[in-house]
């Protein structure tokens, strides 16, 4: 299943409630919320009261990327706040398995992510414990960036580990994405795909159904 999943990052919080409606109103049924730490990445974004006072008002599946150091500290809270799948960082866990093991417990769908330069063979032990695999196609921190090309191979890596192992992991891919790449992006092996600025830049309806189109 293609799926696109806006995030939030790009839009204007004064106008927050209005343009999740748009995108809903647009079919969309995934939102990507970016959770920033100011440790593991430069900036800070927003976190749990953002989460939960969004929840009250839409059934839209929550993709959290949480950009933090130490997520395990926090798996309880996210879910609580109304979280549908938890993404951590591998880079930023002190025990992999223990924080899947956490959200596994809260009853949260579980994602790994890795940046741009993590080998993807860390995923090893545990692609078969996680619903999804989340590539950072820029370095984390920042809406707008450029996607960096080397990342193609990474998700065709990523896709064949999935693939050689029989799993039907979701492999999402976030960063630098845009109607002119996202052809390359899904060709490459994702089947999630994150966009900020070139949902949350012009038209948000019109751009929604530019992306469908593209990635049918
Ligand atoms: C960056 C975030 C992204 C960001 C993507 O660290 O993880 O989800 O919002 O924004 P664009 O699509 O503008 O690169
Ligand atoms: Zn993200």
């Amino acid at each position: 299943m293609k799926v696109l999943s806006p995030s939030i990052l790009s839009a204007d919080f004064w106008r927050l409630g209005e343009q999740i409606r748009e995108i809903e109103d647009a079919g969309v049924k995934y939102l990507h919320i970016d959770v920033m730490d100011g440790i593991f990445v430069p900036s800070i974004s927003y976190g749990m009261p953002l989460i939960a006072s969004i929840r009250r008002h839409t059934n839209m599946f929550f993709d959290v990327h949480l950009m933090i150091d130490e997520p395990e500290r926090y798996i309880e809270e996210f879910a609580k706040s109304g979280a549908d799948m938890i993404n951590f960082h591998i880079e930023a866990a002190r025990d992999v398995q223990r924080t899947i093991d956490k959200i596994r417990m809260t009853g949260k769908k579980a994602g790994i992510t890795i940046k741009p330069d993590t080998p993807v063979s860390e995923l090893e032990p545990y692609i078969d414990k996680v619903d999804m695999v989340l590539v950072m196609t820029v370095e984390p921190g920042f809406s707008g960036q450029r996607l960096i090309p080397e990342c193609f191979d990474k998700l065709r890596e990523v896709s064949r580990m999935v693939k050689d192992r029989g799993l039907s992991t979701d492999i999402e891919a976030d960063g630098g994405i845009n109607l002119d790449n996202v052809e390359s992006v899904i060709a490459a092996g994702a089947n999630v795909i994150v966009a900020g600025s070139s949902v949350f830049k012009g038209d948000i309806t019109v751009r929604i159904k530019e992306f469908i189109s593209k990635m049918q």
